[in-house]
């Protein structure tokens, strides 16, 4: 007689938990072994995988926690660098195991969050994974404590806030998936999204705002991002803070808007296009 194996949803996350392309790793056991397992959002879509490659039985974030590409459209083994299909799991790479799959993970999202549904899965925590290597040495390089990321050293700043200023996107990058402080505020009430813009950093800009990072922070004088873009002529800046609804009226300790700070012809007009909101 055939045994009925019966197994029940393991609920994971809330929805709001896990965000677009910004992988979370989980402890899980899996047919009796202790494995680790991927969630992703793919295109709105909550995914599931085993975080083992198909070349080499390494976890993807083996050598280095990202887990997406560099253009954050495909997920990528750190290991030899195997290119996935997020939706499909399968191999892109031409040259290593060619349309062989990540092993799928049946995840189901309602409006109580998600659920793993997979009768293989028994049993499912988050991973708190150490950084990198690499990762570690820099934040101790740079007189923090890699056990406790937002820990502030000079200047009250974070290895975030530093990361995000001197442009490191790999390391920023890890801080964030590790779930690091986005809005901390430094010695001068400057976050990280500043940081941002003194490095030239969009796409970093992007996931600190994907992770909740504060856009319209305001620090110790009431300048935001906006008018500090604004006041060192960084129209590109202006544009970006402008396309995701950067609040143009909070005024500076000393009374002056992102439109009054402009020194440059360009951000003035961008500024002054901006309608006139009557409470
Ligand atoms: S172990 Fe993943 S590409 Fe080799």
């Amino acid at each position: 007689m055939d045994t009925l194996k019966l197994h029940h949803r393991l609920w994971i996350a809330n929805s709001s938990e896990v965000k677009e392309r910004s992988p979370i790793i989980f402890e899980c056991t899996y047919n009796g072994k202790g494995e680790s397992l991927l969630l992703i959002r793919y295109d709105g879509q909550c995914i599931g995988y085993l975080n083992k490659c198909v070349h080499m039985p390494f976890r993807l974030d083996c050598e280095k926690k990202t887990l997406f590409d560099h253009t954050r459209d495909k997920i990528k083994c750190s290991m030899h660098g195997i290119i996935y299909d997020p939706l499909t799991g399968e191999s892109l790479s031409p040259t290593m195991c060619t349309g062989e799959k990540l092993n799928a993970i049946n995840v189901v999202e309602d409006s109580a969050g998600i659920w793993i549904d997979d009768e293989c899965v028994e049993s499912v925590k988050e991973y708190n994974e150490m950084l990198s290597q690499p990762t570690r040495k820099w934040i101790l390089a740079n007189g923090f404590n890699p056990d406790d990321i937002d820990q502030s050293g000079k200047y009250n700043d974070t290895p975030l806030i530093l990361a995000c200023r001197e442009g490191e996107k790999v390391i920023a990058e890890e801080l964030v998936v590790s779930k690091a402080n986005v809005n901390h505020r430094n010695m001068d009430g400057t976050t990280a999204l500043w940081a941002c813009v003194v490095s030239n950093s969009f796409d970093m800009a992007d996931r600190l705002l994907g992770a909740g990072a504060s856009i319209d922070s305001q620090n110790d004088n009431g300048a935001t991002t906006l008018m500090y873009a604004a006041s060192a002529g960084k129209t590109e800046w202006v544009k970006y803070f402008l396309a995701r609804g950067s609040d143009t009226s909070p005024t500076s300790l000393d009374g002056f808007t992102a439109l009054d700070l402009a020194s440059n012809v360009e951000c003035l007009r961008l500024l002054k296009a901006v309608p006139v909101t009557v409470e």
